[in-house]
């Protein structure tokens, strides 16, 4: 079937063609599955996105600083790890004492906005049905919509008045990682042009390294936690939405139920739950001071922990760890599903793109 696309007049338009290249990535290395190779990439991806934040994108970033200043409040808006990422966002410019949040795309009408309000929308794809539904309630109706996307000419990059690209490449497993990772740090770049105190340039090392250290500890180690049905993951401030997106890649990856929880709401409930056979990873870098008695709260009760830093190899530092952190649970999901024999690209139920309501 032929379609043919007229104007108000009638007259035939011809649609251009747009060959949209990605950016390459290779590393010198044979990979059993997509999931593995991107989370390698990530060493290359990164340097590539920061190279393009500094050069190429530099002046979008400009505008984009500019906007920030001139609003009264800034939202992002995104679906699964994209909200993660976003969490990280508005919880850096809170920092930096603006006002600004983040919420589920799909949740997107219980936001308050106005003419003063700027708005993110976050996805690495830029076709998930539910941020172009808000995109589209909301275009003309905010300060500005600006778009951070991985597929350049992608919906939300068409909708949105400004747009980032997060350089990743391709990604083909339905899990995202490399793109993940590629947020985070544009959020990060972001932060330092708005002053944090933020050394972008050591973050492909930092990646290369929390790899390396605990590959083979973690391929060990999931040997044993093959079995495992439940987790619950602790962390407090910006190390929460770090545990809420390894949370995620347990769930869709390796099929384990795991919870992400604020370690102070412990007490409030789900205490009740902890005892000898409960298993609780705790996201613990030296500046949490917080959670240490949390930690304590659950080793009284016999649960088997893990923490990260103190079990795994990273680089503990604000804000670094909360990216380092995803990457020892990206590798610790993989080698689990591994260990269970999961169709780890494809898993059930999931699509790469959600492109339904
Ligand atoms: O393409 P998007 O970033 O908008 O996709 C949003 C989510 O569907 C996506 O992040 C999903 O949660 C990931 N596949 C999880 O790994």
């Amino acid at each position: 079937m032929k379609i043919k696309i007229y104007n108000k007049e009638g007259n035939e338009i011809i649609p251009k063609e747009k060959t949209v290249f990605l950016p390459e990535i290779r590393v010198e290395k044979n990979f059993e599955h997509f999931i593995i190779k991107e989370i390698y990439e990530q060493q290359i991806s990164s340097k590539i996105l920061i190279e393009s934040l500094k050069n190429e994108q530099s002046s979008i970033l400009d505008k984009i600083i500019s906007l920030i200043y001139n609003s009264n409040k800034i939202v992002f808006i995104a679906a699964g790890s994209s909200y993660h990422s976003s969490l990280i966002a508005s919880h850096l410019l809170r920092k930096l004492g603006f006002e600004s949040y983040s919420i589920v795309a799909s949740e997107f009408e219980e936001m308050n906005y106005d003419k003063k309000t700027l708005v993110f929308l976050v996805s690495q794809s830029g076709e998930t049905m539910d941020t172009i539904l808000a995109a589209k309630k909301l275009k003309d109706k905010v300060f500005s919509l600006v778009s951070v996307v991985n597929v350049p000419f992608s919906t939300l990059h068409r909708i949105a008045d400004l747009s980032l690209e997060i350089k990743a490449g391709v990604e083909k497993c339905v899990a995202a990682t490399k793109t993940y990772t590629n947020q985070v740090i544009t959020f990060f770049y972001l932060a330092k042009l708005l002053g944090m105190n933020i050394d972008v340039e050591k973050i492909p090392r930092g990646v290369s390294e929390a790899i390396k250290e605990n590959e083979e500890k973690i391929k060990n180690l999931a040997k044993n936690l093959k079995d495992l049905k439940d987790i619950f993951i602790i962390g407090r401030s910006i190390n929460y939405y770090s545990s809420l997106e390894i949370a995620l890649k347990l769930k869709e990856i390796a099929y384990i139920h795991a919870e992400a929880l604020y370690g102070g709401e412990l007490k409030h409930g789900t205490l009740a739950l902890i005892d000898e056979n409960s298993y609780v990873l705790a996201l613990n870098p030296y500046f949490d001071e917080n959670i240490k008695t949390n930690i304590e709260e659950v080793k009284a009760r016999g649960a088997k922990l893990f923490e990260i830093p103190k079990d795994f190899y990273v680089d503990s530092d604000y804000p670094y760890f909360s990216l380092y952190s995803v990457i020892i649970g990206q590798l610790l999901t993989y080698y689990i599903a591994k260990e269970k024999n999961l169709p780890i690209d494809y898993p059930r139920n999931l699509a790469k793109s959600v492109t339904v309501k």
